[in-house]
Formats: C-alpha cells, sequence, structure tokens
C-alpha cells in the first residue's frame, strides 16, 4: 500500500504544511492521509474556518499508528514538539521528512527524520540536523552547525558557521546566532535578537546583543 502522511497538530503551522506539502511538485512515494490533534473540535475548526478541508484523523493520545503511516509534527514550541512526537515513536510511528523543494541542502549535511524545511530555507555544508527540527521560511544554517532534536527556528533565522543549538531550543523570528555560539536546552532566542555569546540552558535571550530576560 502507498504510505500516508499524517501531521501531528492541527494550527496555524499546519495549514502551512499542508500547503509546503501541496508544492512538493513531484510527489514523493506517499499520499496526504491526514491530521491528528489533541483538541480535535479546535483542529477540525481551524481547518475549516480557513478553507482547509482535511480531515483530523482523531487525536494524538488515542492513536495507534498503522504500519503505512508516516508521520511529521507541526507543532511550533519545541517541548510540546518532542513531547507528542515521542510518545507517537513509543507506539512505533515512522517519521518522514518535508523538504520544500526551492530549500537548497548542501553536501555532506546529515539530517535526521521528522524534519520540516520549508520555502527558501538554505542549509549549507556539513550541518548536522537532529529529529523533528523545523527550519521555517528563508531560515539558514550555515557550514558545520549542530541542530539538536526538537528545535524550531522560525522564519528568517540565521545560525552562523560552527554555531551549536542544543535539543529544543527555540529560535524567534529574524533571529541569529554567530559563529561558534552554543545555545544550551530549551533556550529562547526572542524575535530579533542576536546571540554572540553562549546561552545557557533554559534561558531567553532578547535584544541586541542579547540579554538574558532573567538578569
Ligand atoms: C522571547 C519571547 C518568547 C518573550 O515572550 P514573553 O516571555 O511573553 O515576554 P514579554 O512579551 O512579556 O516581554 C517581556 C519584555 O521583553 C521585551 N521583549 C520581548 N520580546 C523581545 C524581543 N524579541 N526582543 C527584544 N525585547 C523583547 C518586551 O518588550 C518586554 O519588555 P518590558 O518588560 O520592558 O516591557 C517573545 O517575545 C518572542 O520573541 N517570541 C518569538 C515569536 C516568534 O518569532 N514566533 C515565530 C513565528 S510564529
Amino acid at each position: 500500500m502507498t504510505p500516508r502522511l499524517i501531521l501531528l497538530g492541527a494550527g496555524d503551522f499546519a495549514r502551512e504544511v499542508i500547503w509546503l506539502v501541496s508544492e512538493m511538485a513531484t510527489t514523493p512515494d506517499w499520499e496526504f492521509g491526514g491530521l491528528l490533534d489533541d483538541d480535535r473540535e479546535r483542529a477540525a475548526q481551524i481547518l475549516s474556518s480557513n478553507g482547509f478541508g482535511q480531515r483530523v484523523l482523531g487525536t494524538i493520545d488515542n492513536y495507534i499508528p498503522q504500519q503505512d503511516d508516516r508521520f511529521v509534527c507541526t507543532i511550533g514550541n519545541p517541548k510540546a514538539k518532542l513531547a507528542v512526537s515521542e510518545r507517537i515513536a513509543a507506539r512505533d510511528g515512522k517519521f518522514v521528512n518535508l523538504i520544500h523543494p526551492s530549500a537548497a541542502i548542501g553536501p555532506g549535511c546529515i539530517l535526521g527524520s521528522g524534519i520540516i524545511v520549508c520555502r527558501s530555507a538554505v542549509i549549507t555544508t556539513n550541518v548536522v540536523i537532529g529529529n523533528h527540527v523545523h527550519i521555517n521560511l528563508a531560515a539558514t544554517c550555515g557550514h558545520d552547525t549542530v541542530i539538536g532534536d526538537g528545535c524550531t527556528l522560525s522564519a528568517h533565522c540565521d545560525v552562523t558557521g560552527h554555531a551549536t543549538l542544543e535539543r529544543g531550543v527555540f529560535l524567534g523570528s529574524h533571529a541569529s546566532v554567530t559563529p561558534g555560539v552554543r545555545v544550551g536546552e530549551y533556550a529562547v532566542v526572542g524575535a530579533g535578537s542576536v546571540a554572540f555569546r553562549n546561552v545557557g540552558g533554559g534561558q531567553t535571550l532578547l535584544g541586541v546583543p542579547g540579554k538574558s530576560l532573567l538578569s
């Protein structure tokens, strides 16, 4: 049977991902199956009010992955994204990568699974990307960067050469991480903010140059 793609989460980014899938001109070897969301009614409302007729198949909690199912999680919040993805993986769910045809990925890159790479994103050379990572519109990952599991890079982010994002980092729109900087687990770099120095795990960094919200 043809594998069917199922999106986890039916929020705003899910609608963008449905569009992304429709733009993958040479359809990969699966068909679009529908979405799962724990708030099934809200999800159906979001989709129908925006003219998206896709089916909400059920809740993430209750869904038993079928052999031909392939998943991708569309939840932007890294902690929630990892928790939901790991719940499905624990039930033997298999994940695929969705890469927009306009995205560029250079040589020597290593990609995990459950990754979404949006229109015009650029991943240059020797980049290592973990599982369940989102790289949104026109975001870039420079040479030798390491992007940990569950990271979300919002639109127009710039992660520059040899920088490392540990597990679950969230970068707001237009955030930058300068060369060689390490951003700790579950840290947040706010929209338009620049991390010039290492960021500790769990910290929220804001502004230019970035300062911790807690300090
Ligand atoms: C970092 C962020 C999560 C902080 O959110 P928050 O904890 O709710 O913070 P608040 O909105 O209460 O703001 C706290 C203070 O930080 C400032 N601040 C918030 N975000 C900032 C940013 N990105 N850069 C500079 N200052 C910022 C606020 O002005 C406020 O300052 P004040 O106390 O002097 O008024 C959020 O502001 C952000 O940047 N989110 C990213 C959104 C985004 O890009 N999403 C992707 C597209 S969906």
